[in-house]
């Protein structure tokens, strides 16, 4: 899409057809009119860019690919393709103790040794921008996708897991509804693809969470919750295609921005607004997560339609991180079938006479929590964590200053495929974090809740327990395998995800 095409299109009557137009005077005005469209844009939209684009760098910090100007752009152009070894090189060369840069598509990020976490994670919140990696990623200035509001990962924080025990038997209830709606029948072994069915269950299991039956049951909110964030994305891509100076311009046209998005919007406002209205009518209390929001926002957030675009953004943040979790699991159950048996015979202890898990439970899932912890150490989402910008100057405990405008991560997938912490990395061992547990040094590490500190996923606990339970659900109800012949297959580097491969798999209902 160029910059020409749509300012033709747009000053769209065609001078010929108006018949006795002066078409000299016609096009003198068109361009002049163009020229300072052209201008004003270029001065619109170059400062912000120009400002986000020079970040500082710490001097005698090693670069990944070589530090001078070119060899810099050279590397960021492979990152999209080749993060996972690009990281690699860096966690090799500095042997994972010391900082490095990985020049990548948004500028160079700085790469932190683990031991500098603790200390970060106490920074204050004010001088570190948890979303503005996201907001990149998703080029929140022309897509609009994601609040700056620190409502929902407070909300989910102070209220979600606080109350899951009385939520979690609901969650429960839809799951057990949901995936006999959403799967095929599967009556003899059935070709499933597997992720857009599963993506429908877990998004009714988190409405259900979020606004009860009302909001789970509602087919096109349902719709708009997962098609959220994969519109966003698309557009993102296609935002970053165009020429920084003419965004402003054009972003407007692009029809995810243009149609879809705003599409999501309505669909969050027509399905949350009335059953918060309904609520103010009768008085109704209701322990969920659009009651949480509409308790705790302050003034100027505490409109309804504020509140379900909140509601939205709980769902990009929640949803796919789950799905795709679930997703690596599911292909690791099929790709180990012995797993089956472990967690078939670890819950089958524990569930109550309608198949789910009591209050207070779930953490006697040991071996599911370890082979859950397992599949995102070989499959994580994505392969950097703990990504913050920061909007001061650091100076941490060792000297070590991490200069404003900063994008820091941490290489989780390399830490993960470290010797020096997991012998054996490259095996897949499914009880290897199980095992860990009797380490009292590394006991606090080993289970799935505090697998990383990704950004955005303040919902952990939530998400933890939803995995299990949807688990619980399907191995209950479904036998699961490859069909003959398939793999699993690796996830693949794009920018900082790491992305799951769809393959289609083999479901068969259960006899019970
Ligand atoms: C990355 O991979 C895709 C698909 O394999 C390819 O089309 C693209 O050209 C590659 N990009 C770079 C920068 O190598
Ligand atoms: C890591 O670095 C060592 C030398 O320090 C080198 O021999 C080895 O090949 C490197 N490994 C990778 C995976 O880059
Ligand atoms: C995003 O783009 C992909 C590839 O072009 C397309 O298949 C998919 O349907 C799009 N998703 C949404 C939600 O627009
Ligand atoms: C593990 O966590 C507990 C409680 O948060 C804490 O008291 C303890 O010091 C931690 N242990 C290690 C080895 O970090």
């Amino acid at each position: 899409m160029s910059f020409n095409g749509i300012v033709t299109n747009s000053s769209s009557s065609n001078p010929v057809s108006g018949g006795r137009v002066d078409l000299s005077e016609w096009v003198t005005l068109n361009y002049a009119i163009s020229f300072i469209l052209v201008v004003v844009s270029l001065i619109w939209a170059s400062w912000p860019a120009a400002l986000s684009k020079s970040k500082p760098m710490v001097p005698g910090v090693y670069v990944v690919g070589g530090s001078n100007k070119n060899e810099m752009k050279a590397t960021a152009k492979r990152f999209r393709n080749e993060s996972k070894t690009l990281i690699r090189e860096g966690y090799n060369h500095t042997k994972g103790h010391e900082p490095f840069y990985v020049p990548s598509n948004l500028g160079p990020r700085l790469i932190i040794p683990t031991r500098y976490m603790e200390e970060l994670k106490s920074a204050p919140m004010d001088k570190v921008d948890f979303v503005g990696t996201v907001h990149e990623v998703f080029e929140f200035d022309y897509t609009g996708v994601v609040h700056r509001s620190r409502t929902v990962p407070n909300t989910l924080i102070s209220h979600l897991t606080p109350n899951l025990p009385k939520i979690m038997p609901e969650v429960q209830d839809e799951l057990k509804v949901a995936i006999h709606e959403e799967f095929p029948p599967c009556d003899d072994w059935t070709e499933v693809e597997i992720m857009p069915c599963m993506s429908r269950v877990i998004t009714r299991a988190t409405s259900r969470m979020a606004g009860g039956k009302a909001l789970a049951h509602d087919p096109e909110w349902v719709t708009a919750a997962i098609s959220y964030a994969l519109t966003a994305f698309n557009a993102s891509q296609k935002i970053k295609s165009i020429p920084w100076l003419v965004r402003r311009l054009v972003a407007p046209w692009i029809s995810e921005i243009r149609k879809d998005i705003p599409w999501c919007f309505s669909v969050a406002a027509r399905a949350a607004i009335p059953i918060l209205e309904h609520r103010e009518r009768t008085g109704e209390d209701a322990t969920d997560f659009l009651q949480f929001l509409k308790d705790n926002t302050k003034d100027g957030e505490r409109e309804n339609s504020f509140i379900s675009h909140l509601l939205l953004m709980m769902a990009f943040a929640s949803t796919h991180s789950s799905v795709l979790t679930i997703g690596a699991l599911i292909y690791d159950l099929c790709a180990y079938p012995e797993l089956v048996d472990i967690v078939r015979e670890e819950y089958e202890s524990i569930v109550d006479k309608d198949g789910n898990i009591p209050v207070g439970e779930f953490n006697k899932m040991v071996k599911t929590d370890s082979i859950m912890k397992e599949s995102q150490r070989i499959s994580p989402i994505t392969v950097l964590t703990f990504e913050r910008i920061f909007t001061e100057d650091k100076t941490l405990r060792d000297g070590f200053t991490i200069p404003a405008g900063s994008q820091i991560g941490v290489p989780n997938f390399q830490i993960g495929m470290d010797p020096n912490f997991y012998s054996n990395p490259e095996k897949f061992d499914p009880l290897r974090f199980e095992k860990l547990r009797n380490d009292p040094n590394r006991a606090n590490k080993t289970q799935f809740v505090s697998a990383h500190a990704q950004s955005m996923s303040f919902g952990r606990q939530f998400m933890d327990q939803e995995c299990k339970a949807f688990l619980v659900k399907l191995l209950t109800n479904y036998d699961l395998k490859f069909k003959d012949g398939q793999k699993r297959q690796p996830n693949v580097p794009f920018n900082n995800q790491y992305v799951l491969q769809r393959v289609p798999i083999m479901i068969k209902r259960r006899n019970l």
